[in-house]
């Protein structure tokens, strides 16, 4: 089939002309290539994002049309489909997107993200999955398969070094090789080489002085020549700055946020610059090659065609898949004194002196009643519903208790007029503050009195109501102001003086519950006081009912940090090397050592350490097992990187009174090495579901990669002989069963 493909790719590659050619190869629509109709071409179809089909615009014009029937379902985003640590959690989200995208008549989705976590305050953090190219690798593989399922393309992105936001067009980076090649690259090329996926777009910034677009190192070398990439690159919108480098390096569909799509670089320029012999058909070709063989795959051209399947949105069973999810993300952070769950008892109706009295549920904070789906960036979208925490709490409750809100917070207005302009007819513009509308402008400052007012009033009343309460349940985090495209925060607290709120809050009620809907860390100064802690990333249109089964104990949590919570931002490598954020160029100066990799290194205790998460029950880890296979350690050829070196299993047990899922945590540490590793790394990992009392099995495969790193004087992943220790548990900083291993060879 494949062959076949070829053979009659290059039939029609011969038929064409370069100015139907370049027609293929860049927009003719904001989320639209060009079509070679007479020739019997399709265009493609594409659309944002990863949290759901993106809305449907013109093909001119950032204003959307406003359709009654673009409604879709709010998925998950990455940050908690990652909180899950389920594979099939991904593949479900997967499915579901691939099915929307399909339904939605898209050929592309540009989704999923995968930039490495480097720094708490990357504004797209919630877009992406973790700070540990492990979990990157594992969740992203079953995630792309079931995009594809449905014959729509995977677009991943953003390749590669995209971390931060400040600057993002133009910013230039720097980092080690074997960083790149142990942290930064092996999510994309598990995406290439295990999920095979049909299409990857290109980073804005740069890499080594060269935009990512143009990238050769990055395009030609490692992504076709050494992974064997025969899919297609898509630029992301804007991201293509010349047409004869571009032209050279592998990138083969230039798109834009801009109309003036005869004049993209990939326009008119490209076809004089072949006339004018600037740039190499063959070059041209290879880019054609490359979007119809994408094509062929999808089913748009050849026999398969009138087999594509058409895809369907908004079903009972995404909406399914979806809660399910969002169940599963569910990160319980603290829970002292088992505060948490909410038992039905506390919330039931007592005797009174006639008619029964009901309980009074204090629901505090904006989040418990923000919708989260409109915002982001171009992981806007337009949901079908979202069910928002007070909402789940309200409609699971119903009317036997009386639920009784408080804003609790102010959430001043932007400087930006929404309606005059969208943001991403302006994303290209050179965006140097970091923040600029989030601060103080002197529209805001001319506010800040009745601002403080404000929030003084809505503090007040919410002491009351807490003070008057029988449970007080506090929903606070962030919002899109600041989980959001192009901007990364300034600092790491949280805003609108919620911490003070909190404060009052555990003041008026030691028992407050704290709730956080947010889509990356903040600090939480008080959190020694708090009791209860609970944690939910932008978890889709399900969010309130998932957050309220959890909170009233129908709901077992067991989502778990990818991502490390660092007491405080100072705390973080990337603060204190000062290389992040930065506008003209950023070197990754810490190399492998960030994130919990950089905190067990210099022994700082994060607030919550990456792979953390509680349950309702408890569970024993014993008669940890780890078998050395034949082919551990030998590593003659990159596939035997892949080939399973040891095999690790354990017992686990729930020792509780309630089901519960785990998460079986395997880290590895090369103790014998000659150059510095981390502490330990993840290298496998399992969920297992168990009934009170039960006991099982659960084995993992630590693969030859697992033990290797990679040798900048080779040029390639080893694997050294020696000592490694193999340690068990349910969180980076709890770690139940540990043992010893030597390679010999
Ligand atoms: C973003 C991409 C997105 C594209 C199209 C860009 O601003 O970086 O992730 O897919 O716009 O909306």
């Amino acid at each position: 089939m494949q062959n076949n493909y070829e053979e009659q790719i290059s039939k029609i590659i011969a038929d064409l002309t370069i100015e139907e050619k370049a027609n293929m190869l860049h927009g003719i629509g904001l989320f639209t290539s060009g079509d070679v109709k007479e020739k019997g071409i399709p265009g493609l179809e594409t659309s944002d994002g990863p949290m759901g089909v993106r809305n449907q615009f013109p093909m001119d014009s950032w204003f959307p049309i406003n359709l009654s029937d673009d409604f879709v379902s709010y998925m998950p985003s990455n940050s908690a489909v990652s909180a899950t640590w389920n594979p099939d959690c991904a593949y479900a989200g997967g499915k579901t997107l691939g099915e929307e995208a399909r339904g939605r008549g898209k050929d592309v989705i540009l989704a999923p993200g995968i930039n490495i976590k480097r720094d708490p305050l990357c504004g797209r953090n919630f877009e992406y999955m973790s700070e540990d190219p492990y979990l990157v690798e594992e969740m992203v593989v079953p995630m792309i398969k079931g995009i594809q399922e449905a014959d729509v393309a995977a677009c991943v992105k953003h390749f590669a070094l995209n971390n931060q936001e400040t600057n993002r067009l133009w910013v230039d980076t720097y980092v080690d090789e074997r960083t790149l090649r142990e942290i930064y690259l092996p999510g994309f090329k598990a995406a290439v080489q295990k999920a095979g996926t049909y299409s990857l777009m290109n980073a804005y910034n740069k890499f080594e002085g060269v935009h990512c677009s143009a990238n050769k190192r990055l395009l030609n070398e490692i992504l076709r020549e050494e992974w064997g990439y025969d899919g297609t690159v898509i630029s992301d919108w804007g991201s293509v700055h010349s047409t004869k480098e571009t032209a050279e390096a592998s990138m083969d569909l230039e798109m834009s946020v801009t109309v003036n799509f005869d004049e993209y670089f990939f326009a008119k320029p490209l076809v004089e610059a072949v006339k004018k012999g600037e740039v190499k058909m063959e070059d041209v070709d290879a880019k054609v090659r490359n979007i119809l063989r994408m094509m062929y795959r999808l089913k748009m051209l050849g026999p398969e065609a009138a087999n594509r399947k058409a895809g369907s949105y908004n079903t009972p069973e995404h909406q399914q898949a979806i809660r399910k999810a969002a169940r599963e993300s569910l990160v319980l952070l603290k829970n002292e004194d088992n505060l948490l769950p909410i038992t039905k008892e506390r919330v039931a109706m007592e005797a009174g002196e006639r008619a029964p009295k009901k309980k009074r549920i204090a629901v505090i904070g904006r989040n418990a009643e923000h919708q989260h789906a409109g915002g982001g960036g171009s992981a806007e979208i337009k949901a079908l519903y979202e069910i928002s925490p007070l909402m789940g709490i309200k409609t699971y409750l119903g009317g036997n208790a009386e639920v009784l809100y408080a804003p609790g917070y102010f959430i001043p207005g932007k400087k930006e007029d929404v309606n005059a302009v969208n943001w991403q007819e302006t994303s290209l513009e050179r965006q140097i503050s970091r923040r600029d509308f989030m601060g103080e402008t002197e529209e805001q400052q001319k506010q800040r009195e009745e601002v403080m007012k404000a929030r003084k009033e809505l503090l007040e009343e919410a002491v009351e109501l807490a003070k008057s309460a029988d449970e007080v349940i506090f929903v606070g985090g962030l919002n899109h102001d600041y989980d959001v495209e192009g901007w990364d925060r300034d600092n790491m607290k949280l805003p609108y003086a919620q911490d003070e709120l909190i404060e009052a809050l555990l003041e008026a009620n030691p028992n407050t519950i704290v709730t956080f809907v947010a889509g990356s860390p903040v600090e939480m100064p008080w959190r020694d006081k708090a009791k209860a802690i609970l944690w939910c990333y932008y978890a889709g249109m399900e969010t309130g009912h998932a957050f309220t089964e959890v909170l009233f104990g129908k709901v077992n949590p067991s989502g778990k940090l990818p991502e490390s919570f660092p007491a405080e931002y100072t705390d973080t490598i990337t603060y204190k090397n000062g290389e992040f954020g930065k506008e003209d160029s950023v070197t990754y100066k810490e190399g492998i050592f960030y994130g919990y990799r950089y905190y067990e290194k210099e022994d700082i205790k994060p607030a919550f350490a990456f792979g953390h998460g509680l349950s309702y029950t408890t569970f024993a880890f014993d008669d940890l097992q780890v078998e050395v296979l034949p082919q551990a350690g030998v590593v003659n050829e990159e596939a035997d990187l892949e080939k399973a070196a040891v095999k690790v299993s354990v017992k686990v047990t729930n020792t509780g009174s309630v089901a519960g899922a785990e998460v079986v945590q395997c880290y590895v540490s090369d103790t014998e090495c000659s150059v510095q590793r981390p502490v330990k790394e993840l290298k496998a990992f399992g969920k297992v579901f168990l009934e009170p009392g039960e006991t099982k099995d659960v084995e993992m495969l630590v693969n030859n990669r697992g033990l290797a790193f990679y040798d900048v004087e080779t040029k390639a992943f080893v694997v050294e002989a020696g000592e490694f220790a193999f340690h068990v548990g349910n969180s980076s900083d709890m770690i139940m069963e540990s043992t010893k291993i030597f390679l010999t060879k």
